[in-house]
């Protein structure tokens, strides 16, 4: 319980006097100071720092060869259509826009998809990926008839423990990265899911897993898709990077896919903050795919009453953009080949900053950087080699290694090579 008590205050007046005031009623005395962002404390270093060859690979946001945001010049041309059509801004339905989810869940399951033509999809516009996590999660926590624990890969996304955690659901791990070979624990994965209590919830990153990079092969996935059959578990897939991982939409999303043609119930979460560069607009899609349409119409009626309660509606603009792009078959050309290139340009780093630490001379096995896939490389680097490449080099990244290939460019790569040869030599 918050205790009432006064606090007496020195402040400067108007004539530069010391004079009391009195703060009474500090409700709050008893709230500790939080933990900074781990990621947002390696950007505020990095902004501190004077060194002109400094570099940030802690942020996990796209960045073109001059190391600058992009803004997709098909999202530029949608906005420019919206905003030539003077559509009003009032409220959008509870659920979102109803093209936008038709168009997102066609989108993750292809055209020709039979669970959207059945009509086995309850999907909402959500507030971006985060948004349609943190709902899913409230659904899971209302309605799941299982075991409400979420079984989470180890690592996983930084966001993923607190959004199941602040939605009432427990959460386990399940083996996922194997550090010797900076890749894909298969047999430890395997082991870790058949042991996870039946009926109980397990989260897959459809595609560019977030932060080790690392994917399970086609022929894997299909060997965990039959494992957790065999467990009966539920897969809540999370897609933050759908195209963003192979430059492809379909190969990104064909673990779900492949979920799907195995009989799987599932929900997804969708994102457009990478792969469409709509960071800051925040749209997303959270779908339910289950048994039959008078299911996914009782579900999506729950869903709707959870969201009135958390935020209403969600915003318009994005996701009118991205229903746009995806309904304009020029715009949707021009779409697929700006997210192929950003793809593109994050392989071809890769593929520098491994080369370039073989010209430093490095003896160390650099391979993981071009195998694993994404936006982030789990490098393998140790917390006190990190250390020192902040420290000595002005290079900012996470203390578990993990760096973002979107803060590489052609410009930087040599040095990042040297600084990164240097600490692990
Ligand atoms: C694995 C994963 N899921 C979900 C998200 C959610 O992102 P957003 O809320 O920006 O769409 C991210 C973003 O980094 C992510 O990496």
């Amino acid at each position: 319980m918050a205790l009432k008590h006064t606090v007496k205050l020195f402040a400067v007046n108007k004539n530069g006097c010391a004079v009391f005031t009195q703060r009474a009623n500090s409700w709050w005395s008893q709230v500790e100071m939080g933990p900074p962002d781990a990621i947002l404390g390696v950007t505020e270093a990095f902004k501190r720092d004077t060194n002109p060859k400094k570099i940030n690979l802690g942020v996990g946001a796209y960045r073109d060869d001059n190391g600058k945001p992009y803004l997709l010049p098909s999202v530029l041309k949608a906005d420019e259509k919206l905003r030539a059509q003077k559509l009003d801004k009032e409220y959008a339905p509870i659920a979102g826009n109803p093209e936008f989810c038709k168009l997102a869940i066609s989108l993750a399951l292809g055209d020709n998809s039979e669970v959207i033509s059945n009509g086995l999809n309850a999907t909402v516009q959500s507030i971006s990926g985060t948004g349609a996590l943190r709902v899913g999660a409230a659904f899971l926590n209302n309605f799941f008839p299982g075991n409400k624990t979420v079984y989470l890969p180890k690592p996983t996304w930084g966001n993923h423990t607190p959004i199941f955690k602040h939605s009432g659901l427990n959460v386990g791990a399940y083996t996922f990265y194997e550090p010797q070979s900076c890749g894909f624990d298969f047999q430890g994965a395997l082991n870790d899911i058949s042991k996870i209590p039946e009926k109980s919830i397990i989260l897959l990153h459809a595609c560019a897993h977030n932060p080790t990079g690392v994917d399970p092969s086609p022929e894997q996935w299909k060997e965990l898709s039959q494992v957790v059959k065999k467990r009966n578990l539920f897969p809540f897939f999370d897609m933050a990077y759908q195209g963003f991982a192979s430059g492809d939409i379909d190969r990104d999303a064909q673990a779900v896919r492949l979920f799907l043609k195995d009989g799987h119930k599932m929900v997804l979460a969708q994102s457009f903050a990478k792969n469409m560069g709509l960071y800051g607009e925040r749209a997303g899609a959270f779908s339910v795919i289950g048994d039959s349409k008078d299911e996914a119409d009782r579900v999506m009626s729950q869903v709707k009453i959870l969201i009135r309660a958390m935020y209403s509606n969600p915003p318009i603009n994005g996701a009118r953009i991205v229903a746009t792009i995806l309904s304009d078959p020029s715009l949707r050309a021009d779409w697929l080949k700006e997210v192929k290139g950003m793809a593109d340009r994050i392989i071809g780093v890769r593929t520098q900053l491994r080369e370039n630490l073989k010209k430093e001379g490095s003896s160390k096995n650099w391979q993981h950087i071009t195998d694993q896939i994404g936006m982030f490389c789990y490098t393998g680097m140790t917390p006190p080699q990190v250390e020192k490449l902040i420290k000595e080099h002005s290079v900012y990244l996470t203390k578990d290694g993990r760096i973002s290939m979107a803060g590489v460019t052609s410009k930087n790569v040599e040095y990042l090579a040297r600084a990164m040869h240097q600490v692990t030599k």
